[in-house]
């Protein structure tokens, strides 16, 4: 018997065995933590990290650019072996390529067995279920409102930190994007139940949430009393659970930042001093194109108030380069608009046409090499701006949220600052989970390394005996 053969048997434990790749957004790996999460609590699945050792193998797809869509038929070729050696293995494919394709990814891929969308993927036990009982492929990639979140099992807080959506979906169908169809419109959550799952992660020990959505300022969650809550309430709801202390949120859009939103940056200190915006372009034009809803003056008096309340903020954002139709004077006015602003480390790409949506009908004739060369000096760019941020928290006392060890140096704990950015510093392994005072003595290009001051929370208060002092 050869070593793949060995390795490739059917495992031996009666524990059922879970594999789960993801590829795309911070909403796609919160949605595969919730499908590991349903499993184990209907099944008994547990993870493994290897997918030749699992009895189910789940893909969660992206399908925002050609490049995200590509790798769902390259991992399932390598699947498709493992389930010709043991042809009892179960494959499912959810997430956005799944909801894009439904039934005709089964026709292009015959070996997968469930094909789900983002919004059931709580359906997934039954799913199961019900290949394993009928021995035939099952396609459910269907809208259904907000059940989704009301038949998940509690969540599992891993950490000090911990993601919770908030709403799901977006209406705003900019012309270029996807997401519209393959989410489906926008719904929030009651506030009670985004409020219970927190308390719930707190209990855990998570000191940090980050509020997800595709557009979370586009939140309209139900109260108790039947009012809608926007967004800035459910940031100062958030904000009143003891035990969290930091908090940020993914994704907002320009439009919907309200001065409502702007007050809360003012209000509620424990918002992070950090904001991702997407914008996508400086230039009028191109936005109009993109039918973003709003102009380049309108995100600069945006960001004019937010700085009023929050001189230091720091911004991060979104780029398409070399949309259809991009002049070169357009990408300059892209170049200008981020020197003005001044913007840390943010995500550009080359626009890529995405089937069914309005801009893949435009007429694209810039040349490859053109928007290459865009990207690169765009990129050199952001990357300069990220670096001159970095250094200049040198000699600074910087907030940190002690995450754990650090990687490379067990003597070493690491943690984030309020900008994200890692930092490295000597410390003991009790720290983590807490807050802690760091003086910022170098800048490198991934990371920051400090030395501890003080905690800033009340580990040391709490119990002399800690040994913190020592390592200061
Ligand atoms: N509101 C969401 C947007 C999700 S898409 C959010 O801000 O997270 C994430 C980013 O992917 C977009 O902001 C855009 O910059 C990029 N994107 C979306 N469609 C794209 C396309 N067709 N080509 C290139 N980039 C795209
Ligand atoms: Fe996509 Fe625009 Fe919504 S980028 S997610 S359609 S705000």
């Amino acid at each position: 018997m050869s070593t793949l053969e060995t390795k490739d048997s059917p495992p031996v434990t009666m524990t059922p065995k879970l594999y789960i790749q993801t590829n795309g957004c911070q909403m796609n790996d919160y949605d595969s933590d919730k499908m590991r999460d349903v499993l184990h609590a209907s099944h008994g699945f547990e993870l493994v990290d290897d997918p030749k050792q699992a009895d189910v193998l789940l893909l969660n797809t992206c399908s925002i650019r050609e490049k995200a869509q590509e790798k769902v038929f390259s991992a399932l070729g390598k699947w498709r072996i493992i389930k010709t050696k043991r042809p009892n293995v179960i494959i499912g494919v959810g997430g956005c390529v799944a909801s894009q394709e439904g039934a005709d990814l089964q026709k292009r891929a015959p070996f997968v067995d469930i094909v789900f969308g983002p919004q059931t993927l709580h359906r997934l036990p039954q799913l199961l279920d019900q290949v394993r009982l009928q021995q035939k492929p099952v396609v459910d990639i269907s809208f259904p409102e907000i059940e989704k979140f009301d038949a998940l099992p509690e969540p599992r807080a891993e950490g000090v930190k911990a993601f919770v959506s908030v709403m799901e979906g977006c209406s705003k169908y900019c012309s270029f994007c996807v997401v519209p169809y393959t989410r489906g419109e926008e719904i929030s959550r009651p506030v009670n139940d985004v409020i219970a799952e927190i308390r719930a992660l707190a209990k855990q020990g998570v000191r940090e949430v980050n509020l997800l959505g595709q557009n979370v300022n586009a939140y309209r969650g139900a109260l108790a009393d039947g009012d809608i809550a926007e967004f800035s309430l459910l940031l100062h709801c958030v904000a009143a659970i003891e035990g969290i202390d930091r908090i940020r949120f993914t994704t907002s859009h320009p439009v919907e930042f309200t001065d409502s939103l702007i007050e809360a940056f003012a209000e509620i200190p424990k918002l992070v001093n950090h904001l991702h915006l997407p914008v996508q372009s400086g230039s009028n034009r191109i936005l109009k194109m993109m039918k973003r809803g709003h102009q380049r003056e309108d995100y600069i008096e945006t960001i004019r108030k937010l700085r009023l309340v929050r001189p230091d903020i720091c911004l991060s954002s979104d780029f398409i380069i070399g949309f259809p139709g991009e002049t070169d004077a357009e990408f300059e006015e892209t170049m200008d608009f981020i020197n003005d602003i001044g913007f840390d480390l943010s995500f550009s790409f080359i626009y890529s046409p995405r089937p069914g949506t309005p801009a893949a009908d435009l007429v694209d004739d810039i040349a490859p090499e053109i928007k290459k060369q865009r990207l690169e000096r765009f990129q050199q760019r952001i990357n300069e701006m990220t670096a001159a941020i970095s250094h200049s928290m040198i000699d600074t006392v910087q907030t940190v949220l002690v995450e754990g060890q650090a990687k490379k140096n067990p003597l070493q704990m690491q943690g984030r600052t309020e900008n994200n950015r890692v930092v490295n510093f000597i410390g003991h392994p009790r720290l983590a989970g807490h807050f802690v005072d760091v003086y910022i003595a170098e800048a490198l290009p991934n990371s920051l390394r400090g030395r501890l001051i003080s905690t800033a929370d009340s580990l040391i208060n709490t119990d002399s005996t800690a040994p913190t002092q020592q390592y200061a």
